[in-house]
């Protein structure tokens, strides 16, 4: 037999107090291509399991010191993918079926006929691969639906941006925002040292976070003059309108930071309930990199401000209006090579 047909075969574990049997069991499967292992004790049968691959065990009951039965719950748990056949005098059958309850894959009764117990060996192998495959199987199909879950996310996330950009571009004053927003905000997170999920996180919020405008009026959006504080308040539902939108295809994380994007650090913002550092860092960048925007852009009442004096603009507003720490991350990153960017991504 070559050494890749006794691989392919198995490696058996014979674990028995009898000298003499031990002897005729190795033969035998030796015999019928199987790599055999042999040893006289519990204790001794562990120490081989945990040096070797063993593909299955044959397992005497009654052994001096710690018995087979004692050794089967030992095995199961530690060496889930070893088969194990219990070996037993037919006088104690009883014990030979609490053994297959605790987790034993076959028994053969004593005395044996050494064909018998090759038979009950290709079983137990045959059993445990069906298992493993099953295993397999299950594994493969869990991964598929994940990835298929996130494909379909994906392509709803597509969808809503799609949407937003659409609704921007109805508007000369909102064209590009949300993109120049996210290159804003991507820049202030890593700045922060975000890590890699977080700035995916922040990205999708980035993108997002205006949505609920398709629930504003657009009159009252594009007003020319100052707006009232009923219009004002009308104006602020989009952020928890966006949270809602975008809930059932983002995470938790993403649908806080669109929720907030307008919180006050101070928590002086309309009908905040959070304030400081419990409102999430997302948000608070957010607030940062939309404010910045907004005064670089073009308004129905206003022309847009130049960069310096937007970031003179920002600087009173930490401490109140906006994270200190996050201003001034928008103060050390590239402002004016991201604005550069401004009228390609418009
Ligand atoms: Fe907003």
């Amino acid at each position: 037999m070559d050494r890749e047909m006794v691989n392919k075969r198995g490696r058996i574990l014979i674990v028995d107090d009898e000298a003499m049997i031990r002897r005729l069991l190795h033969q035998k499967l030796s015999r019928e291509g199987y790599q055999c292992q042999e040893a006289s004790s519990a204790e001794q049968a562990l120490g081989k399991l945990t040096s070797n691959s063993i593909g299955l065990v044959i397992l005497d009951i009654k052994m001096p010191g710690k018995s087979g039965i004692e050794l089967l719950p030992e095995i199961r748990a530690n060496y889930p993918d070893t088969a194990v056949i219990m070996a037993t005098a037919v006088t104690k059958m009883d014990i030979a079926i609490e053994c297959m309850k605790q987790g034993a894959d076959d028994y053969i009764p004593k005395p044996f006929t050494l064909d018998e117990v090759v038979l009950s060996v290709e079983r137990g192998l045959e059993k445990k691969r069906l298992e493993l495959e099953i295993r397999e199987y299950q594994q493969h199909l869990e991964q598929k639906v994940e990835e298929q879950t996130r494909e379909i996310g994906k392509l709803f996330l597509g969808a809503i941006e799609s949407l937003v950009f659409a609704l921007e571009a109805k508007d000369r004053y909102t064209a590009g925002h949300s993109r120049r927003v996210t290159e804003i905000a991507v820049a202030i997170g890593r700045e922060l040292g975000l890590c890699p999920d977080d700035i995916e996180d922040l990205r999708w919020a980035g993108l997002l976070h205006d949505v609920g405008k398709i629930a504003v009026d657009q009159l009252i959006q594009n007003k020319p003059g100052k707006l009232t504080p009923q219009e004002y308040e009308h104006i602020m539902i989009h952020a928890t309108v966006g949270a809602g939108i975008v809930k059932p295809v983002v995470n938790e994380k993403v649908v806080e930071m669109i929720w907030h994007h307008h919180d006050h650090y101070d928590g002086s913002g309309l009908n905040q309930v959070v304030a400081g550092e419990d409102i999430p860092l997302g948000a608070r960048i957010l607030a940062v990199a939309d404010a910045f925007d907004a005064m670089t852009s073009d308004r129905p009442y206003r022309p847009a401000m130049p960069v310096d004096e937007a970031l003179n603009e920002i600087r009173p507003g930490a401490g109140t209006q906006f994270d200190p720490v996050v201003a001034s991350a928008l103060l050390k990153i590239p402002v004016g090579e991201i604005m550069l960017q401004k009228c390609e991504i418009c």
